[in-house]
């Protein structure tokens, strides 16, 4: 049986206590952060750790996440921090920055699936924050969804896929900024990109250090392929709906192409439908569409507050296929295009 709690009002510190007390004996609690929801359990036990790759259905081989509250508790799963590590960590957490440090032998092994570095944040939310520090132990988490299936952003979204798989379930209203942290490993005085995020490029440069994208971030990995961080080679966001990605600088191309995609099927079958996951300005041009508002192409923040709960909404729909307006991979725009690209399958128009 899963407990739901509503901290959308307020925060109910009984509650709270009793989900850490949930943590300290070996359970699971979903819990906000200020980027997806997550699924926690202890990340020094290796049987509570275990709970979460059951819930999730998670494949043995991708690596969690350990969120701490505090210096004290970085200290207890990651070692060896360098100079630029700790650049980083002081300009940036908490906040939505997770990095791949050298880890200590305290942090349960399948958190880390074998690997020697562990990957820590300490996240910008203050349920977050009380739920780690009552619970007294870090809390390994991934994001909350069944693998494979767009990340949970508000309960209403994931509760019919985890309700009864995990024991807690804190709500506290729709997460801040929608997309995942941005994960960063520093190597040979470089910091290397591993999954962008709300974290810019430019707002790593701005500390004077060199930011370099993972060559796989738009890629789609193969069998046999290295990489540098395990869930790049995983089926990822993916919708149930067959989805195409088109993109151009010239906002009119990409309604024109909408357009011409859904003249071109309904020629052939009267039958089909479309749906489109658009900006708010061009509404009124998708003519016997299923459009849904990802937000206006002005406002990045609102944009990666949405997909992951557009890309839900369009599996209700019941639709032939979706298209997804895109947008310039720059700043946020680099997260957002690396969701997706991946929730489109790397199905992607270019014009
Ligand atoms: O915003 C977030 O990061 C959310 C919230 C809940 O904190 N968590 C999240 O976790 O997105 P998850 O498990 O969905 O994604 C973790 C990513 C995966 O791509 C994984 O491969 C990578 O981080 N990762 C974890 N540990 C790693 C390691 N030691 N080396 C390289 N990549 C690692
Ligand atoms: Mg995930």
């Amino acid at each position: 049986m899963t407990k739901l709690f509503d901290f959308k009002e307020k925060i109910n510190e009984e509650n709270l206590i009793e989900c850490s007390k949930c943590i300290l004996n070996g359970g699971t609690v979903i819990f906000p952060t200020e980027t997806v929801y997550g699924i926690g359990a202890n990340a020094l036990e290796y049987t509570s750790v275990e709970k979460i790759f059951k819930a999730k259905g998670r494949p043995g081989d991708n690596p969690l996440i350990v969120h701490i509250c505090d210096t004290n508790m970085l200290n207890k799963v990651a070692k060896n921090i360098n100079e630029i590590e700790q650049k980083l960590i002081d300009n940036f957490w908490p906040g939505p920055m997770t990095i791949i440090l050298n880890k200590t032998n305290l942090v349960a092994q399948n958190v880390t699936c074998g690997l020697e570095t562990v990957g820590v944040r300490m996240p910008d939310n203050e349920v977050a924050l009380k739920l780690i520090k009552e619970s007294g132990v870090p809390i390994a988490a991934p994001s909350a969804n069944i693998s494979g299936r767009p990340s949970g952003t508000k309960v209403s979204d994931l509760f019919g896929e985890l309700n009864g798989r995990v024991d807690y379930i804190i709500d506290y209203g729709e997460s801040k900024i929608g997309v995942e942290s941005t994960v960063i490993k520093v190597i040979d005085g470089k910091v290397l990109i591993l999954r962008p995020g709300k974290i810019t490029p430019e707002d790593i440069e701005k500390l004077g250090l060199e930011v370099i994208l993972d060559k796989n971030i738009f890629k789609s990995v193969e069998n046999g392929d290295k990489v540098e961080s395990p869930g790049m080679k995983h089926r990822h966001y993916a919708p149930e709906t067959k989805t195409v990605l088109v993109y151009s600088e010239d906002e009119s191309k990409m309604v024109e192409k909408i357009n011409e995609i859904y003249n071109g099927r309904i020629s052939k079958d009267t039958n089909f439908k479309l749906s489109v996951i658009g900006f708010t300005e061009h509404k009124g041009y998708f003519k016997n569409m299923n459009f849904i508002d990802n937000g206006s192409i002005k406002d990045l923040d609102t944009v990666s507050k949405n997909i992951f709960s557009n890309l839900r909404k369009l599996d209700k729909l019941d639709c032939d296929l979706c298209v997804i307006e895109g947008v310039k991979k720059e700043g946020l725009g680099i997260a957002i295009m690396n969701r997706l690209v991946r929730a489109c399958e790397h199905n992607v128009i270019n014009i």
